[in-house]
């Protein structure tokens, strides 16, 4: 019964040390930097309201940061900074909310309706993670509005249009950036299969044991995260892992690895996760995963973008074989891409 108040439950019932199976293996917790203050390399930051004036150049901005990192910030894209601040406060009362109500959209299966879950194994990890999330789905079949928890029902709604918005424009620039007409990704539903993720990662007393959320790569197609301002994300580089930090007003955003493949490679997928809290302020961040909204089509690298000289790097799978065996990934960190190879 404990595990279905959270991590936030353990945490409120004043221990010191952490539970065992939040304890990582070696192997992870020996390559976990702690954050740094010293200049590091950034991820690129991109101004999207230059799309008006110099459209050619930030498709290239993009590009760029989608063929390099894979991860990147976007500034100035239009949603309206109350409502990042309105949906970041929502989520943190849902999760700050008396555990009774939590305990009400308790749930072990993932990626229907509404389910709280806390210390997921989700991403083939070995151990627990200091870390509790809402999960909401969005679409194709949105999740009925009443079902959704009322302390950030409004606020999901709302969060869940901009971010069709801005997703769709990223979409077609990334689009542009490959020679491809504008239209050619959102045409694919690349929006339309959407999961909301609110996460509550509080206070860890033993920070260097665990991990906020383990080392992994998006399934789907983009993510866009919203994130406060207590940072603790990384995404490992080819100058080891970097800190995604904190910019206010900003969008974080990722390629997937279906972006990676439907690109042939030409994006890439970049591994991220999230240290273990170690401020006493806890720190909430909402990523909305876009995915098709069709399970049963066929993906694969787009023909445009294969040829003689550059052959198709993956076969062609249906999203439902895809998801299955993300969620089943054996725990030896073998890639997910790899399997479609
Ligand atoms: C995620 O990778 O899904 C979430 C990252 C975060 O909480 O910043
Ligand atoms: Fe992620």
């Amino acid at each position: 019964d404990e595990t279905k108040s959270g991590v936030k439950g353990i945490i409120d019932s004043g221990i010191k040390t952490i539970p065992s199976f939040f304890i990582h293996p070696p192997e992870t917790l020996s390559d976990l930097t702690p954050r740094s203050d010293f200049p590091q390399p950034k991820i690129p930051t991109i101004d999207l309201s230059a799309v008006h004036h110099s459209r050619a150049a930030v498709v290239e901005q993009l590009r760029s940061a989608a063929s390099t990192v894979g991860f990147f910030q976007v500034i100035n894209h239009g949603v309206a900074p109350e409502l990042m601040r309105s949906v970041i406060g929502a989520m943190k009362k849902f999760h700050e909310q008396p555990a009774e109500e939590r305990k009400k959209v308790y749930r072990r299966e993932m990626g229907i309706g509404v389910s709280y879950i806390s210390n997921v194994h989700l991403f083939a990890s070995k151990a627990a993670s200091w870390r509790d999330t809402l999960q909401i789905r969005m679409g194709p079949v949105p999740t009925e509005e009443k079902e959704i928890p009322e302390v950030c029902r409004k606020e999901v709604m709302e969060w869940d249009k901009e971010v069709v918005c801005v997703g769709d424009i990223l979409l077609g620039l990334l689009s542009e950036g490959l020679g491809l007409g504008e239209e050619r990704f959102t045409e694919l539903g690349l929006s339309q299969g959407r999961v909301m993720v609110g996460n509550y990662y509080p206070f860890c007393p033993q920070p260097n044991l665990t991990v906020g959320l383990n080392s992994h790569a998006d399934p789907g197609a983009l993510t866009v995260l919203l994130q406060d301002h207590i940072g603790g994300l990384q995404v490992r580089t080819q100058h080891g892992w970097i800190d995604v930090k904190p910019l206010d007003g900003a969008l974080v955003i990722n390629i997937g690895d279906l972006l990676q493949i439907i690109s042939n490679e030409e994006y890439k997928s970049a591994d991220h996760r999230v240290l273990a809290n170690p401020s006493n302020e806890p720190r909430v961040s909402i990523a909305v995963f876009l995915n098709p909204g069709n399970r049963e089509k066929l993906f694969g690298p787009l023909p445009e973008l294969t040829s003689a000289e550059k052959p198709s790097l993956y076969r062609d799978f249906m999203l439902k074989e895809f998801m299955t065996k993300f969620f089943k990934k054996e725990l030896d960190g073998k890639l997910l891409t790899n399997f479609f190879r």
